[in-house]
Parts: C-alpha cells; sequence; structure tokens
C-alpha cells in the first residue's frame, strides 16, 4: 500500500533477487519455497491446519487514537487477504472513527499516510459499550452465554484450529485499556488462556499485543505448556510507539490531526501485506518487526519487541495463523530488509497530546472549536500534573520522601510478575480513584506504583488514610471516578 515501501520492494527484488536465490541455500534465515516444501508439506493443505480464527481489537476511543482502531481493521483486511472468513473473525471495535465529525475522509479509515481504506466490510460484532473486558472473554472461551450485546460471535474452536489475537490499545504495567471500565487486567487474561487451554479447544495460538509497558501482560505470567506464543510491542517497562503521526516523516496528509498508526502493529501488517505467508515463520516475522519497532535499535525511540510463552511455536509459519494473499505467492521474504524503516515515531502517551495540539492549530483564531481544543488541552495537563503529583505524595507519605521516590520506579528483575497479589493492586487503583479521580488513559502508566505499594506489603486501610489526606476532596470534574467507574 505504502509508496515507499512498494519502491523499495521492487527495488529490491529486480537488484537483488539473483543474488538472494544465490544466497538464500547458505543463509539459514532465507528459505526458498522449494526448500518449505519438502519439509512443511503438511502445511499448504488447509485440512490439516483446521479452521483459523482471529479475535481483533482496538481497546480505545476517541479521534485522537485514530490509530488504534484503523490497526484492527487493517488487521481485519490482513486476514480476509488471507483467506479466513468473516464468521472466524471477531472484530471489537468503539467504531467512533469512520464517521466522526474530525475525519476528513467520512466513512473512511486509513492506516498508511497513502493507504487505501481499511474500514470497508469489517464486522461491528462489538462496537460502542459492547467492546468491554467481559465480551473479550466471553468470545475468546466461545461462551456464548457469558455475552451482553454484540453479534453473538464467539471462537467456536476445535481441538485442531489456531487462533490468533490481535490487540491494539494503551496500556501500562499489567493492564490494558478498554474503551469501557473496568480495563482488562494481565491476571484475568491469563486465567482466561488457561481456562481455553483446558477446554482443549485449540491446536496453537498466536497473541499480538500493542500497548505502552505490553510486556507486563506476560512477564512472569504466561507459562510455556499452554501452546500459546505471544509478541509485545515493548517490554514490561517502556511505551510503546504511535506513527504517521502529523509533522513526522512520513507524514498523515495534511487534513488529519490525528497519528494513522502504530509502530508495532503496522510493522507486523505490512510484512504481512506482501509476503507469501507460507515461507514466512512466525520467528522471522518476529525479527522482521523487532528490528523495524527498534528504530534501528536505538531504542532511544522506539521500544523492545518480546516474545513470549511456547517459543518452539517460533518455527511454525505465519500461514498458519494468518493464511496467506494468493496475490503474494511469489513474494517470499527477502531477510531484514523487508521493510522501509520509519524515522520518526511519537510515544504512545504523547500521541494524544499531539492531536489536541493540531486539532487547537487547525482552528480559525476566535473560533469556538479552537477555545474548546485549548480548553480540552489545558484539562488534560492538569489532569496529567494532579495524577503525577498525587501518586508521588502518596508514596512520599507511605515510604518518606528519598525511598518514596525510589518505590515509585522501582522494576522487578526479567521473568518475575509485576506484583504478587493482583487483588491488591485492583484494590488500591480503587482506593486512589475513589479519592483523587479517574486514573484515564495516561494514568495507566502509575500501575507500576501501586503494585510496588503492594509488594512492599502496604495495608489497604493505609493506602486509604493516605489518599484520603492527598486529594481531601473529590474531583468534580469529567476526570472524577463519578463519572465513568472505576478502572479496576
Ligand atoms: C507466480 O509465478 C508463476 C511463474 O512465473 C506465475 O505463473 C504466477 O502467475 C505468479 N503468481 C502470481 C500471484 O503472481
Amino acid at each position: 500500500m505504502g509508496r515507499y515501501r512498494f519502491r523499495l520492494c521492487s527495488f529490491l527484488s529486480v537488484l537483488f533477487l539473483p543474488f538472494l536465490l544465490a544466497s538464500a541455500r547458505l543463509n539459514p534465515f532465507l528459505r526458498l519455497p522449494s526448500d518449505w516444501e519438502e519439509s512443511h508439506q503438511a502445511v499448504d493443505g488447509d485440512d490439516s491446519v483446521g479452521t483459523r480464527w482471529a479475535v481483533l481489537i482496538a481497546g480505545s476511543s476517541g479521534y485522537g487514537n485514530y490509530r488504534h482502531q484503523a490497526d484492527v481493521c487493517h488487521a481485519y483486511q490482513v486476514m480476509r487477504n488471507g483467506g479466513l472468513k468473516d464468521e472466524n473473525i471477531i472484530v471489537f471495535m468503539y467504531d467512533d472513527i469512520a464517521f466522526s465529525e474530525e475525519n476528513p475522509r467520512p466513512g473512511v479509515i486509513i492506516n498508511h499516510p497513502q493507504g487505501r481504506d481499511v474500514y470497508a466490510g469489517v464486522p461491528k460484532d462489538y462496537v460502542g459499550e459492547d467492546v468491554n473486558v467481559n465480551n473479550f472473554f466471553a468470545a475468546i472461551l466461545g461462551n456464548k452465554g457469558a455475552l451482553t450485546g454484540g453479534s453473538g460471535k464467539v471462537v467456536s474452536s476445535g481441538p485442531n484450529d489456531h487462533i490468533f489475537i490481535f490487540y491494539s490499545d494503551h496500556g501500562g504495567p499489567g493492564v490494558l485499556g478498554m474503551p469501557t471500565y473496568p480495563s482488562l487486567y494481565a491476571d484475568d487474561f491469563i486465567a482466561v488462556l488457561k481456562e481455553k487451554h483446558a477446554l482443549g479447544s485449540y491446536k496453537s495460538m498466536v497473541i499480538y499485543l500493542e500497548a505502552c509497558e505490553s510486556g507486563s501482560i506476560f512477564e512472569g505470567l504466561l507459562p510455556d505448556n499452554l501452546n500459546i506464543y505471544a509478541t509485545t510491542a515493548s517490554n514490561a517497562a517502556e511505551s510503546s510507539w504511535g506513527t504517521y503521526c502529523p509533522g513526522d516523516f512520513p507524514s498523515p496528509p495534511p487534513e488529519f490531526w490525528t497519528c494513522l498508526g502504530d509502530l508495532y502493529s503496522v510493522s507486523w501488517m505490512e510484512d504481512s501485506d506482501i509476503h507469501n505467508l507460507r515461507y514466512e515463520t512466525l520467528k522471522q516475522q518476529y525479527e522482521i518487526v523487532k528490528l523495524r519497532t527498534s528504530v534501528h535499535e536505538t531504542y532511544y525511540i522506539g521500544s523492545h519487541v518480546m516474545q513470549y510463552g511456547e517459543l518452539d511455536l517460533n518455527d511454525e509459519p505465519v500461514f498458519l495463523y494468518m493464511g496467506s494473499n494468493p496475490a503474494n505467492d511469489n513474494s517470499t521474504i527477502v531477510g531484514d530488509n523487508a521493510l522501509a524503516s520509519i524515522p520518526s515515531v511519537v510515544n504512545q502517551r504523547d500521541a494524544e497530546l499531539v492531536y489536541y495540539w493540531h486539532k487547537f492549530h487547525h482552528y480559525p483564531e476566535g473560533s469556538t472549536k479552537k477555545l474548546d481544543a485549548q480548553r480540552e488541552l489545558a484539562d488534560i495537563m492538569a489532569h496529567r500534573v494532579h495524577v503525577d503529583n498525587s501518586i508521588s505524595l502518596i508514596s512520599e507519605l507511605l515510604f518518606g520522601k528519598e525511598r518514596g521516590k525510589e518505590v515509585l520506579k522501582a522494576v522487578r528483575p526479567q521473568g518475575l510478575p509485576l506484583v504478587d497479589d493482583w487483588g491488591c493492586l485492583k484494590s488500591f487503583v480503587q482506593t486512589f480513584e475513589t479519592h483523587c479521580g479517574s486514573l484515564s488513559q495516561y494514568g495507566l502508566k502509575h500501575m507500576r506504583s501501586f503494585a510496588n505499594f503492594c509488594n512492599a506489603g502496604i495495608k489497604g486501610n493505609m493506602m486509604a488514610k493516605v489518599s484520603a489526606q492527598v486529594c481531601p476532596s473529590i474531583p468534580s470534574t469529567s476526570w472524577s471516578s463519578l463519572y465513568k467507574g472505576f478502572s479496576a
């Protein structure tokens, strides 16, 4: 879809194809279709694969989060092009983007500056308030009885089936955002995966997860004996990145004041869009996505793509989960040069500010809309400061000035879960929100601090006491927890 990428690819194939063909047999990372057919004949026939299922979910709402729903719509097109049937693709999206009054192309969503519409044909299985944790879990488990609203489509999978789950949104340590409250907590997600495994209703499962601190959803939590393989956009302690943002290169068309995609998400999808996935392993896709998401291993911007769970699945072709677009039959992967790099990206948490800033700039001087945008931006900044300050102060009161600072930031070693007592974490979030107002999308970044309070043995009554001291009156703005309920 991208002109830039297309140019690179045709350039590579014309100039380097003879070289690649010659070197492919020497390089274990490159494989020719003929090599594969010898060793992987079984995967070519659909019969041995069972049914492919996909659950695609965008956890946000609002035009400023355009990119998450754009990612999910694009993922739907990848699955359709790969040959999955609508009855096996379950889409969760708030669906407030395509026809938002801010969308310069009504009824159209793009996921790349020169991209085509990815919204057309997307099934509206779970939209609006039906995008919630309860329905997401019910869909994975194939439990129609537990659904509230929506199309009723669930993963009614059998033991030979392959399942792919893709999530894109904001997150924080141990938590994934939802457009509705509560948020999705890692321990609950892992429990659902274990339950699905116990039902014996899949052969193997692949999960791709884009969110800030997304590694924390699986770190020390996802066992390797469930036949589940996961990759995440970032490790347990760093942001993930939006891309195709206003002011970036490549930039969205000038009429857009929001980011069009997320770096990890567009990387796997733009890779899947152009390759014959019969001959690309999960490991190869991981390496390609990892390199691109690291922005060439700078990590100053960009993040560490991680792998979790049953890593033996690395050798399986992506085809088992996404099928493959017949138009790509002759397009095999060419080392790790397959994708153009994206030189500039925006931290997920700042993408919101980029949106409000460009929105503010867009409207004419003196207009009501400009004033509204200015007020929104000021509100958001004030809320961020309020949340940050409240949590620092709570930590200081609990641990003293010096140690308070350390506790806020302490990161457990790799391999350990974020928190031992998830009930404690959730109750501390509720306590905070009762006194200090909603954490909101931005405040999810403080989950590690709450987790550290729990890990340090702070008791619930102590947490309640200091929260009440720090936030003596319940905020009355839209950030109040009275307005939207608790995120835990
Ligand atoms: C792939 O290459 C073969 C042989 O050149 C050709 O017959 C076929 O049409 C090509 N397929 C596609 C999808 O381009």
